[in-house]
């Protein structure tokens, strides 16, 4: 092949080369390593070819500089038309033009679990009552689940049939009540706390029941504390959350770590599917009593001068009531469709 004709071939590759490269540059700065590579004065391959023009003879010489020139500016056209798309981002256009009306690309977003969301609104009422958050061990000892909470170990709640024990003495607790003990424990009373937490029991999994689920404590222990502020407390915190028109009423029961005890119901203002008002049905919504002495003596208090009283509450089961949720197992299926209904962000 003779010298004209290779280096025409040259070019044609090289331009072949460049302009697969320059549809392809992604952004202005690869657009312009092109350009030097390919038409830069110094070392662009067009450029080489050119400048060598001289070294052809004169019969050679006017087809290959047309062919160079025509390379080249065949390239500086593409290298233009690319870089506008580029900056205007015409990738994107060409393909989302095609139908206006297509809904925009759902843009996922975290929230606020909803027996959460219940948890956070339960302790901002609290907050504002005068309450302090505490925590305690999710994996604790038989004598801050029982022990020290006046609960024998051959009470039924501490058989291995109910509570999952880790190794001797130690467990998962079953209740939020243990970090009553260990507040006590580190600090003098007035004692005014909210322990929201993950509690654990060897329990079937059902509509209403799970082995892993949240409580709150509550805790206030001072001089002259009587049956009348918690009442009064927990009507406070129920016409709070429910609104006005919520109503408690107290049953007697039995709890070891209070003593007197009681199971609290709540009656609500509801709406009906028909649209009118009206009050619920009595719903039990927590444990409560007044902190039983042998409780306060266990921690070393001086249950002569100090009394307190104590409840417990699911927040799960507070969400249900709350959302109309018929299954608890809902909750825990982490199915975004179910969980985005309580979302509280902006919508997507
Ligand atoms: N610990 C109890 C339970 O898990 C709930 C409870 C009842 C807590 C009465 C209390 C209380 O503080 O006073 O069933």
């Amino acid at each position: 092949m003779s010298r004209q004709n290779s280096l025409i071939q040259t070019l044609q590759g090289l331009e072949t080369e460049a302009l697969a490269a320059i549809q392809a540059a992604p952004e202005g700065d690869a657009l312009e390593a092109l350009r030097i590579s390919y038409l830069g004065r110094k070392e662009g391959r067009i450029s080489g070819i050119l400048r060598g023009l001289g070294d052809l003879s004169v019969e050679e010489r006017p087809s290959v500089g047309a062919e160079a020139n025509r390379v080249k500016e065949a390239l500086q056209e593409a290298l233009k038309a690319r870089e506008a798309e580029v900056t205007s981002g015409a990738d994107e256009a060409e393909t989302s033009s095609e139908d206006l009306t297509l809904p925009a690309r759902h843009r996922w977003r975290g929230g606020v679990h909803p027996v959460n969301q219940v948890i956070d609104d339960i302790w901002r009422i609290f907050q504002s009552m005068g309450f302090v958050r505490a925590r305690g061990p999710e994996a604790d000892t038989e004598w801050y689940n029982f022990l020290a909470l006046n609960t024998p170990l051959d009470h039924p709640a501490a058989d291995e049939q109910d509570t999952l024990y880790l190794k001797d003495s130690v467990l998962l607790r079953s209740h939020t009540s243990p970090v009553q003990v260990r507040t006590m424990e580190k600090h003098e009373p007035p004692i005014r706390i909210l322990a929201p937490g993950m509690v654990y029991r060897r329990d079937s999994y059902d509509a209403t029941h799970t082995p892993a689920f949240a409580q709150i404590e509550g805790l206030v222990v001072d001089e002259g504390i009587t049956f009348v502020d918690l009442k009064a407390t927990l009507a406070e915190f129920a016409r709070r959350f429910w609104g006005e028109g919520a109503k408690v009423r107290f049953r007697p029961s039995f709890f070891p770590f209070t003593e007197p005890s009681a199971e609290v119901d709540v009656k609500r203002m509801i709406t009906r599917k028909d649209g009118t008002r009206g009050e619920s049905d009595w719903i039990e919504i927590m444990g409560a009593g007044m902190v039983d002495p042998n409780v306060l003596e266990n921690v070393g208090y001086d249950a002569e001068r100090y009394t307190g009283f104590a409840f417990g509450m699911g927040p799960a089961r507070i969400a249900m009531l709350r959302y109309g949720v018929p299954d608890l197992r809902l909750f825990f299926q982490n199915d975004v469709r179910f969980l985005s209904q309580f979302s509280t962000g902006s919508p997507p």
